[in-house]
């Protein structure tokens, strides 16, 4: 606010602090130049009905705001969120609705805020017409004078808006942002809900992958993705030519008549892995890495498919400079090098996956990687 064009007499300090927030109003008004048209109270008459129907169509909206968050509060900690296959129809459609209703929740809950908040400035504050001409204040700060007439229209405001003396509207719309509110800060939190240590060695735990034996001896193999969920195409050495890469998955016995576990295996974002077979001079180049000197078989390597840098799929292998290239941000690692990053934004290996053949002639994991695949986490040891 400015102090004006000056022609004004300044009020002392202390006839400032005697006059009421009525006063103060006015005089602010006449020192900014300030012409009040029309300030109509919208409600001439208290406690009309009409005023009380106003009233609790307002609260009414910010109860359908709390509720519409506490709905997705609920959903977003007890909704069955895990993928379900196609296969199991209740299942998949209850999955399925997962994302569509926290959308709607949250997006009714902050509309119902929004026009709540709306509704109450348009039933409840008045509609004020004021012209003032504008200066600049010749560059000085705010004098005295403004600050306390500015304060006092503040107030003025505040209380012509009645919020004071609503405590329906004060109590439903604290509790519909407040439900709104937990429920923000309950969306970035939800994914660390489930405890990530509980099975540690479990292969659903966040330390391993599909490779993981489901008990010590348990025999899984590398199957190819044939376009049909339910095939299972397993791979023996010979599959392959030189200089030749396939997407392989996990396959248990366990798994060969339950289609949704062979879905869910071709499914889950941290089974894919690259089987590279090199072309034997290239194999007479590899430098392998430290601990990991039998993780190959012959010139089978086998490495995730998950970048090391935000967990886009390494999904091209060049064979004449044995590069694997991630198409997200052109990181490239050597094959001939335990696939370390040689360029681009990754800065660790794409992890190995051991494997070996088995008695009857087809490819195996020897067991899980050893490391956590993709992206660092708060367990990576490299
Ligand atoms: S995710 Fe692979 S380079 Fe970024």
């Amino acid at each position: 606010m400015s102090s004006g064009n000056g022609s004004e007499p300044r009020p002392t300090d202390e006839e400032l602090s005697a006059m009421s927030r009525e006063e103060l109003l006015r005089l602010g008004g006449k020192l900014d130049g300030v012409e009040i048209v029309n300030y109509p109270d919208p409600w001439p008459v208290k406690g009309t009905k009409a005023e009380k129907r106003a009233e609790r169509a307002v609260a009414l909206w910010f109860l359908i705001a709390a509720l519409a968050g506490a709905a997705f509060f609920a959903a977003l900690i007890w909704w069955p969120w895990q993928f379900e296959p196609p296969g199991n129809q209740d299942g998949y459609f209850w999955y399925s609705l997962y994302t569509p209703v926290l959308g709607v929740t949250l997006g009714v809950s902050v509309l119902a805020l929004a026009i709540g908040v709306l509704l109450y400035s348009k039933r409840f504050i008045p509609a004020e017409l004021a012209v003032q001409q504008r200066t600049d204040n010749m560059g000085e700060g705010s004098a005295e004078v403004d600050r306390k007439t500015f304060v006092a229209h503040l107030a003025d405001a505040g209380e012509r808006s009645t919020i004071g003396r609503r405590s329906l509207i004060k109590r439903s719309a604290g509790l519909g942002a407040g439900v709104l509110g937990l429920g923000t800060v309950a969306l970035p939190l939800a994914g660390f809900i489930e405890n990530p240590w509980k099975d540690a060695n479990g292969k659903d735990s966040l330390a391993h992958t599909g490779w993981q034996p489901a008990f010590p001896g348990e025999v899984v193999y590398l199957r190819r993705h044939t376009g049909d969920f339910g095939e299972v195409s397993l791979v023996r050495p010979e599959d392959l030519d030189a200089g030749a890469m396939e997407t392989v998955y996990p396959f248990r016995e366990s798994e060969r008549d339950d289609h949704d576990a062979l879905v869910h295996a071709l499914k889950r974002s941290d089974n894919p892995v690259m089987l590279i077979r090199l072309r034997p001079d290239d194999a007479a180049k590899v430098v392998k890495r430290k601990g990991q000197e039998d993780f190959n078989y012959g010139d089978y390597y086998a490495y995730t498919k998950i970048c090391s840098h935000v967990g886009c799929p390494t999904s091209l292998y060049e064979q004449q400079t044995n590069r694997i290239l991630c198409p997200c941000h052109q990181s490239q690692f050597d094959a001939l090098q335990y696939a370390k990053p040689v360029f681009g934004p990754a800065t660790r290996a794409l992890a190995q996956l051991p494997i070996t053949v088995h008695s009857d002639g087809y490819l195996i994991a020897r067991h899980d990687f050893i490391e956590p695949i993709g992206p660092g986490f708060w367990e990576r040891k490299s």
